[in-house]
């Protein structure tokens, strides 16, 4: 298996016609390896979210290629797209969108369902809620439990199909700075144990101190580091 996991040739998307047009991601190449842990900054509008959203195949590139997995999705129909999509990543935002009528058990089982998996399904979501320390609430509505609770269940259904990256747009944004701390140690301790390769895109960049690698997007283009010693990547 190739240790590249993620590669964006020449990748630009640009939005509108005309005057309005509006080059969101400008020619951005960058590959990405098995169990980084990857952190995107940048200032508001630089391109953050439109570059996770090539990545996580939510959003196709004006030109430019995106090869997940060791294939170039750019070519694929929409269907494909979808089960490629649910079978290679992993998606953690913000909020936590768990359906509220829903057992913190069932979100977590949801993914696999979608998939149709043939694996005991109940057991791995089970496995990976007492891996993130939801073990005492497995079974509560997932209206009934915490913000950080919600968002630990949330890492847990990221993961449960064992994604090629799981991709994560401000998981922090919406916790206390402690409970913040708590979910990104999570993170990498999940990332660690399961050589997991996290994408993350945060404005919380001290809450993250220790990470593998910082790519600061600044209008549309992609640099290694952060803003002081940045350099264009690939
Ligand atoms: N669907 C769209 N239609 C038109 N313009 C868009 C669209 N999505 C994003 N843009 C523009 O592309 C640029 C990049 O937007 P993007 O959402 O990627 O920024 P961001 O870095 O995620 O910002 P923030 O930190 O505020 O979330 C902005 O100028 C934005 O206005
Ligand atoms: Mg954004």
């Amino acid at each position: 298996m190739s240790d590249t996991v993620l590669e964006l040739q020449n990748v630009s998307r640009i939005f509108g016609e005309g005057d309005t047009q509006v080059k969101a991601l400008d020619n951005v190449s960058l590959s990405i390896r098995r169990g980084e842990f990857v952190l995107i900054v940048g200032s508001s509008g630089s391109g953050k979210s439109t570059l996770l959203n090539m990545i996580g195949l939510l959003d196709k590139p004006t030109s430019g290629k995106v090869i997940l997995d060791g294939k170039e999705t750019t070519a694929l129909n929409d269907g494909q797209v979808s089960q490629y999509r649910n079978e290679k990543l992993g998606f953690v935002f913000q909020f936590a969108n768990l359906l509220p009528d829903l057992t913190v058990l069932e979100n977590v089982m949801l993914p696999q369902q979608i998939q149709g998996s043939s694996e005991d399904i109940r057991q791995n979501a089970t496995d990976l809620l007492i891996k993130v320390g939801l073990e005492d609430q497995i079974n509560k509505r997932s209206n009934k439990i915490s913000g950080g609770q919600a968002q630990r269940a949330a890492i847990a259904r990221g993961l449960v199909n064992r994604p090629t990256i799981v991709l994560a747009d401000e998981p922090t944004g919406n916790l206390d700075s402690v409970t913040a701390g708590k979910i990104v140690k999570l993170a990498k301790t999940m990332a660690k144990e399961l050589n997991q390769t996290f994408i993350i895109v945060t404005h919380d960049r001290h809450q993250f101190p220790d990470v593998d690698r910082v790519i600061t997007i600044k209008d549309g283009k992609a640099f290694s580091g952060e803003e002081t010693t940045m350099e264009i990547t690939a």
